[in-house]
């Protein structure tokens, strides 16, 4: 697919937000899909080779966003892409938030794990579901878009590691304490912050859904190279496709120590 990028904004020295047109893309994307983008603007270029994967972040009018956090040459190139160029990237791909008809759930996001639960909370907001956000960050910079999130989020529970924004501490500390409210868990961030939220919703058996960022090379399923473990009923291990099976999986099915 290929869409005309509409705006890509700086919001701080690690963060993007890219937004772009597509009407097709947007018919078809739901909360929890991902897409492979070309990081490069020009058809003729081809390094890097491989297309990085990103969270629809949200969709409106026509328009789906894309968060991101400068890490290497992809998302370098990505920061450079000028307004009204032309983007290529795949159609939304992998599974979905399940929607379970709760009343209340949490929602918990560290740094750039935030992303797609903007899509996500508009959609459980249209459903009449009551979210509270837990987000955490190392630092000030990683705490985004908190305007966004407070048109659907009842309360917004701000953690940072430094203590600058919000309560000093990790995400999962607060969480413990509110933890008996909630119907059901989504949580995307980093794997530690997963494992963590996963062993809480656990011992309080409250279901939880995690959304994992793999490393991820062709995105369709054909190179095997994001692999995780998952537990099933029966107690045996088997391995899952992130990017087929997942990212979004039942957090209490993952064997994390193998991850
Ligand atoms: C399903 C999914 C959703 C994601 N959503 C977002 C998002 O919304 N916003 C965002 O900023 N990032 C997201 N990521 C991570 C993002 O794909 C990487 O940060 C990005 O690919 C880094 O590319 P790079 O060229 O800048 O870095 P490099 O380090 O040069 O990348 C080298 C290779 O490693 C892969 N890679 C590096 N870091 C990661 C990572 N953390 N996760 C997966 N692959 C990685 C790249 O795709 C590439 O193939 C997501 C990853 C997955 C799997
Ligand atoms: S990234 Fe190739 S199989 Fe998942």
């Amino acid at each position: 697919m290929k869409g005309k990028v509409v705006s890509n904004t700086k919001l701080n020295d690690k963060y993007y937000l890219m937004e772009i047109e597509c009407e097709e893309f947007v018919n078809k994307a739901k909360p929890g899909h991902f897409m492979m983008v070309k990081a490069q603007q020009y058809d003729y270029l081809y390094d890097p080779l491989l297309r990085r994967p990103f969270g629809v972040c949200d969709i409106e009018r026509g328009r789906f966003k894309i968060l991101y956090v400068l890490i290497g040459k992809g998302t370098n190139l990505l920061s450079q892409i000028k307004i009204n160029s032309t983007i290529e990237f795949s159609e939304p791909l992998g599974n979905t938030f399940k929607y379970n008809g709760g009343k209340k759930v949490a929602m918990v996001g560290g740094g750039v794990g935030i992303a797609p639960l903007l899509f996500l909370a508009r959609y459980l907001k249209n459903q009449g579901t009551e979210i509270d956000l837990y987000y955490g960050g190392k630092t000030e910079d990683d705490i985004l878009m908190i305007d966004e999130f407070k048109k659907y989020c009842s309360h917004i529970i701000v953690t940072t590691e430094n203590g600058k924004v919000g309560q000093k501490g990790i995400v999962t500390e607060p969480l413990q304490k509110n933890i008996l409210q909630y119907d059901k868990i989504y949580a995307c961030g980093p794997k530690k912050m997963l494992e963590a939220t996963t062993k809480i919703a656990v011992e309080n058996k409250i279901p939880i859904e995690v959304s994992l960022d793999e490393r991820m090379a062709c995105g369709m399923g054909a190179c095997l190279g994001c692999l995780i473990y998952l537990k099933n009923d029966n107690g045996e291990i088997e391995q899952k496709r992130c990017c087929v099976e997942g990212p979004v999986f039942d957090g209490s099915k993952i064997v994390w120590s193998n991850q």
